[in-house]
């Protein structure tokens, strides 16, 4: 019996995220276009406290505990608020990201969609990044959001002119000892500029550097820009560079940041490679509770090369999007059938972000897409998808599936 809340995996997700749940399942024929994984949210009901994650150390590499981002974050009331509620955060995630892009790209060498409206509510976006962990800074333990889609790394800090709320204490610089102002003199308050997209801001009174990180959607972190001892499962990175926020806005869940784990030179990455090299991994956790994933630290591939075959390719630079992780998009095939488009595979490329959950494809492969799965798709029954259910951000996708995995 299929569940009435399966869901494709993975790049189907695309879709199927997007066309809602099945709510009536009927076997039609003996087709078996796909196999079908079982998709569930499950209600999580022990996670009003967010507990700080563990972390350890192996063979020089440092193995940090993830959790999902739900695990830590208030009840939402039903399942098809949750849905609405995440895929309108995931495209919010998705146009400050398209935004970033557009400024820092020829916007006519690149094709981004932009059919889509969603209304740009302060701080939303954040909260499509999922996973956390939780790292010791300036001696104390802070639990923040893994992005691979930014470079700064921040913590809400006292005083504060706004902070939101979150579970552990503010990050308190008189607390700490080893914590260090960056003067707004210096070359790296000067690299602010190139992992910020913002240069450093600095006053004639006090001699400190002051950052900004506007994320697109009306989110942002300003604060000092500072060092401090972080302390990595008992490795200890003095004069760490991170942004002391003293006016935040955005629904950060409750996290006291984010870690920035872009390839600019201020990322916690690009810092910590004389320990790391430069290279990290990750397994995302599910949304129970119990589920945990890793994040590592290191180039120790024996650690997670048992568990699971690795496929590796190069990562594609593009010299105007130099922060970002991209991956080359050389084909997608739908059921062994693959698509034309030679005017973007092989050219364009993918670009990975924690932060998104839905994956996204420009119009034209989107729509090359979506027609050969309607093609594979045709003997089975399609319901249109009622207009008031439908949130905004979805409103380009009309048609609901109905399918059931039959044996
Ligand atoms: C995006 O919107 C702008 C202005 O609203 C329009 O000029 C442009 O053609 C649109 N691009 C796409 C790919 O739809
Ligand atoms: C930056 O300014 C401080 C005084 O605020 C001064 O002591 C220091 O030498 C200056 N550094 C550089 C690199 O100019
Ligand atoms: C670093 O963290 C470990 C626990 O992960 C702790 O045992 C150790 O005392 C810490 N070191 C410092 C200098 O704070
Ligand atoms: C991407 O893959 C295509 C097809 O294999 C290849 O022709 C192209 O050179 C690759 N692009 C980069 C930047 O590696």
């Amino acid at each position: 019996m299929a569940e009435a809340t399966a869901f494709l995996p993975s790049m189907l997700m695309l879709i199927l995220l997007l066309f809602s749940i099945v709510d009536e399942a009927r076997c039609y024929g003996d087709k078996e276009v796909l196999s079908i994984q079982v998709f569930q949210l499950k209600e999580l009901k022990h996670f009003t406290k967010c507990h700080p994650q563990k972390s350890r150390k192996n063979n020089g590499a440092i193995i940090f505990e993830m959790k999902h981002w739900d695990y830590c974050h208030g009840q939402f009331k039903n399942w098809d608020e949750k849905v609405e509620n995440r895929l309108a955060f995931d495209e919010s995630r998705a146009k400050s990201l398209q935004l970033h892009i557009r400024n820092a790209v020829d916007s006519a060498k690149i094709e981004v969609e932009n059919n889509t409206q969603i209304p740009l509510t302060s701080g939303i976006k954040l909260q499509t990044l999922n996973y956390i962990v939780t790292v010791q800074l300036g001696g104390r333990k802070m639990t923040v959001i893994v992005d691979t889609g930014s470079d700064l790394t921040w913590v809400q800090c006292t005083p504060c002119v706004f902070c939101y709320d979150q579970q552990d204490p503010l990050f308190n610089p008189s607390l700490s000892r080893s914590y260090q102002s960056i003067l707004c003199n210096s070359s790296t308050c000067q690299s602010l500029q190139f992992a910020t997209g913002y240069s450093g801001i600095c006053s004639t009174n006090q001699p400190a550097c002051n950052y900004v990180v506007n994320y697109g959607d009306g989110s942002y972190t300003r604060g000092e820009l500072a060092r401090d001892q972080l302390n990595l499962s008992s490795t200890l990175v003095e004069g760490f560079i991170f942004g002391c926020g003293r006016s935040n806005e955005g629904l950060f869940g409750g996290a006291s940041g984010i870690m920035g784990l872009g390839r600019n030179q201020l990322s916690l990455t690009s810092q910590l490679s004389p320990i790391f090299g430069g290279v990290f991994s990750y397994c995302l956790p599910s949304t129970d509770a119990d589920g945990s994933g890793s994040l590592m630290l290191g180039s120790d591939s024996s650690l997670y090369k048992n568990f699971t075959p690795i496929i590796y390719t190069n990562l594609i630079t593009n010299p105007q999007l130099s922060n970002f992780y991209i991956l080359n998009l050389t084909g997608i095939s739908i059921g062994g059938v693959a698509l034309e488009d030679p005017a973007v595979f092989g050219k364009n490329g993918i670009l990975i972000d924690s932060g998104t959950v839905i994956s996204r494809l420009v119009p034209s492969v989107y729509n090359a897409m979506k027609t050969e799965f309607l093609k594979q798709f045709s003997g089975y029954p399609q319901r249109r998808r009622s207009q008031s259910s439908t949130p905004a951000s979805t409103s380009q996708i009309t048609v609901k599936w109905t399918y059931q995995h039959c044996n």
